[in-house]
Parts: C-alpha cells; structure tokens; sequence
C-alpha cells in the first residue's frame, strides 16, 4: 500500500482515539449498520480532501464499510492528527509491519509544495486510474481536477505572476508536472468522476461559481447547507474549537478581554457566544445589514475594525473573505494583541503584507504560535500561520458535532453515486427528510424525548406526521 503520514507507531494512541469517537459518533455508527450488508458505494473510489483528524478517521472506516475504496488527503497543511493518520493507514486488521487500511498522504505540518503533491497522491490509484467521486473540504481536490482539464484543453499550464499569491504558483507547477508526466490525465479524471460532496461555506461558493460561469464538470451535493451541517457545525462546533485554539496556543486569560470577531454569520454567532462565555467583552464586525443587527440584538457592539484596532485584545477572522486584517491594522495593534482566523483559508490575514512590513522579525514561540515584533519594539501574536486556529493550534470540532456533518457526507456520497442519473451537473442540496434524519439519528444520544404530532395536528399545519415539518425556505 503506498502512503505518507509522520509516523506509523502513533496508530495505536490513533486507534483508542477513534473508539472513543465512535461511541460519540452516533449518525455514523447508525449509518454503518443500517447499510454495511447492501454496500452501496461499493465499486465507489472516493478521493478525499479533508482534515485529516481522530472524527474524520471514522468517517472514512464508515465509507470503507459500505464498500468504497478510499484515498484521502488533508485539506490543510497543519490540521492533520497525526495518530489518526497513522492509524487509518494501519487499519482495524494490520499492523505497523503490515498495514490494512487506507492510504493517507497527510502530516502535520506541510509545506505548500508538499500539500499539493500529496492532493494529486490521492487523485491517482496505483494502477493509474482516476476516482470516480470526491469528498471535499475548501475545494482543493476539485479546483486541481477542473484547472488541470482546462489547461490540458488549452493547451498549456499559464506561469504565475508577481501578484499572485505563492501558493497560486504551487498548483501551476504541480499541474505543468503531472500533464508533462500523463498528458491527458486531468480531462480523464474530470471525465470518470460522478460527482464531488462539499463541506465547507467557502468550498460550496466555489462550487457555485464554476456553476454558474457553465464550467462545472460533475454534479456536486453542498453539504454544507444541509440544516444540520452549517447550523451545527459551523456555529456549536467553532463555540467548542475556538476557545480550544485559543487556550492550547496562548492559555491567555480571555475573561475581561476585548474580543473582535469579524463576520456574525454560523461561524461567527458561535465564536461570538463562545467568547462571551469565558468573560470577554465581544465587538462584532459585519457587512451585512440583516447579520449585524442579529449581533446587535444578541447584545454585542457592532462596529468597524477601524474603530477598535488600537484597543481590541484578541480578533478572529470568520468571514470566508479576504484581506479582512491588513498588515497596516496589524502594526496598529497593541501589544501582545492575538491575531487569528477561524474561516477556511489564511489570506483573511494579510500574512504575505505583514511580513513585508520594513524592520519586523518573526519569533517562533511553538509551532503554529509566532511573535510579530515591529521594528518599535512592540509584538503582536499570530496563530496558525493565519490558517484556521481551531484546527491548527488545536484538534478542531469535538465528536459529536462532527456526527452530523459527516453523517450528511455519507448519504451525498450514497446519493450522488448510486442515483447518478438524477443528478444532472449543478450543485444541490439534500432533501429536508434527510436532514431530518440526521437530526433523528442524533436525539437518543442526548436523551432527547421528541413530541408526536397528532394526525389532526399534521393535517392542521399541512405536514406529514413522519415529517419534513418545514417548508425549504425555513430558515431556522
Ligand atoms: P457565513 O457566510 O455564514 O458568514 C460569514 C459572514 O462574514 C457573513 O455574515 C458576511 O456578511 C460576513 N462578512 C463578509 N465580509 C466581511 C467583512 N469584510 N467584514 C465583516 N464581515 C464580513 O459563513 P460561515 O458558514 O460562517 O463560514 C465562514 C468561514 O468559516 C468560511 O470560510 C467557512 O468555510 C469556514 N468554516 C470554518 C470552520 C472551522 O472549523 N474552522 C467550520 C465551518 C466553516
């Protein structure tokens, strides 16, 4: 078996971490007995592109029990557990000496070069073929395939230039690479792949783009806008993960604390909450009139970044925008203020400007915590490199949130691979009575007693008594 992980004689601590997580898992579990004697996705080969932790560990054994055959990467170069690595690459049958399980192609702490060669790793079985499906997280796995069969189609990969981002000139070299080596490869994978399930906001935007401007080359499920992903996920999850990130990085004292957080969407009301919680004062920022009047009347100041720049403790990022803090608000700063992001990718911090800045130094505190200091003498602190905190500086959502979203990859998966035909290409969501499901799956874990519906009272507000109980433009 061909894979790259840190270190295969972590997959022991791996393992117990992911019988633990079982148990909190229930969705999955549910989903591996009601389907692992019919086998689904069996004949499927998905490629995943996501953070490669203890939780995602058990997604990727329940997509192995319905039969698929699975390569996976992580969608972030330092969000990887490396005992879950190790201990899926092992498997629940080998051993370090003979590993059983799944190839994996992620560490903690990638470079950029290194990440993409491990995306394009888990793009090619070993006998050259292409997977048939993708799972993804941000996008990554499906902006390779969909760039690599435009460029083969144009003729050549373009040369990155002086303004684009480092890592823009990566995915170019990665792509001149691999078509020098099998000219024609991308356009076949494009071709062989069903259909990709989508996590993330950021990932599903992209997904919506390449829709609309008609280049889109497989349908695509947004699982991120199932009802029980991004109201869960997004907002319970980062409520857990951000004070989490925040501790293990700094163990700074958030009670009393001004705390900035920048976009009061799923992401944002969770870290707000969260942040609320332990004692500091929350300052929220927001471009959206609706958005900002929800923090208002969640009882947060709503202001701009301008105005509380120079006093503001801590800030998190959670806009899935770009340029939110730029170099100039980060030399305006106090000193020691915490500079973090939250959202999928790093450029909502303008690392790239900061580091420009004449006269500054960086000094590595630990891994994924570093030191700014301004040729003034004062120092500001940044986590993760500016890439998402929860999963950098910490081990991310917890269990049981993690359930759900994972729980509505599986059945995309089952949906977008077994019923093919019913998906012309387009991005979609899954229907509430599967939503629903999942919520269900998720009640007895928590000693949730749900109320019946009479028939009368179904008949009187229009809904089956089984439910869905909302019409598709509630909103929750
Ligand atoms: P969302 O769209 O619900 O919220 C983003 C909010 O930011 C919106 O309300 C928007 O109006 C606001 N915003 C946009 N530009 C802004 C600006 N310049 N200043 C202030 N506010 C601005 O998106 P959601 O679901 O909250 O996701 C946010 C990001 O977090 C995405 O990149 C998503 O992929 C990522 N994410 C990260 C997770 C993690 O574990 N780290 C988990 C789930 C999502």
């Amino acid at each position: 078996m061909d894979y790259k992980v840190a270190d295969l004689s972590l997959a022991d601590f791996g393992r117990r971490e992911i019988r633990l997580a079982e148990h909190e898992m229930p969705g999955l579990m549910a989903v591996r007995k009601e389907y692992s004697a019919t086998k689904p996705l069996r004949g499927a080969k998905i490629m995943g592109s996501l953070h490669m932790t203890i939780q995602t560990a058990v997604l990727i054994e329940t997509l192995v029990d319905l039969g698929a055959d699975v390569r996976w990467v992580s969608c972030n170069i330092f969000s990887t557990q490396d005992h879950a690595a190790a201990a899926v690459v092992v498997g629940r049958d080998g051993t370090q000496d003979d590993p059983k399980g799944v190839p994996v192609f992620a560490w903690k702490g990638e470079t950029l070069e290194e990440y993409w060669w491990c995306t394009d790793q888990a793009l090619q079985w070993p006998d050259g073929s292409a997977p048939n499906m993708i799972l993804d997280d941000g996008g990554d796995a499906t902006l390779l395939v969909h760039k690599g069969a435009e460029y083969e189609k144009a003729g050549a990969v373009p040369t990155a230039s002086e303004d684009d981002p480092h890592e823009w000139g990566v995915i170019l070299d990665t792509l001149r690479r691999t078509i020098a080596d099998r000219p024609g490869r991308w356009t076949e994978t494009a071709a062989e792949i069903k259909g990709v399930t989508e996590e993330t906001t950021t990932g599903v935007h992209r997904l919506y783009e390449m829709a609309k401007a008609g280049t889109l080359a497989f349908p695509a499920i947004n699982v991120n806008d199932s009802v029980t992903k991004s109201k869960f996920d997004n907002k319970y999850g980062c409520r857990h993960s951000v004070i989490d990130g925040l501790n293990r990085a700094t163990d700074v004292l958030i009670g009393g604390k001004v705390a900035v957080v920048c976009g009061y969407g799923d992401v944002g009301k969770g870290c707000s909450e969260a942040l609320r919680g332990q004692g500091a004062r929350v300052i929220v920022t927001e471009i959206d009139p609706i958005c900002a009047l929800q923090a208002a009347m969640d009882g947060f100041q709503v202001t701009t970044l301008e105005d509380v720049v120079e006093t503001a403790d801590i800030f998190v990022t959670t806009t899935g925008n770009f340029n939110i803090i730029t170099a100039d608000h980060m030399s305006r700063m106090k000193h020691q203020a915490i500079v973090s992001n939250i959202g999928h990718f790093d450029n909502e911090i303008d690392m790239a400007g900061l580091a420009k800045i004449p006269g500054i130094e960086k000094i590595e505190i630990k891994p994924q915590v570093h030191e700014w200091r301004f040729s003034d003498g004062h120092s500001i602190i940044v986590l993760a490199e500016g890439r998402l905190m929860n999963l950098g500086c910490a081990t991310g959502h917890p269990s049981f949130v993690m359930s759900n979203s994972f729980t509505n990859q599986v059945i995309a998966q089952i949906e977008l691979y077994t019923k093919t035909e019913e998906y012309p290409i387009g991005v979609y969501v899954l229907p509430k009575h599967l939503d629903e499901k999942v919520a269900r799956l998720h009640l007895d874990a928590l000693g949730v007693k749900l109320t019946e519906l009479t028939k009368e009272q179904a008949a009187y507000i229009g809904v089956d008594v089984e439910g869905p109980y909302k019409p598709d433009h509630y909103r929750y």
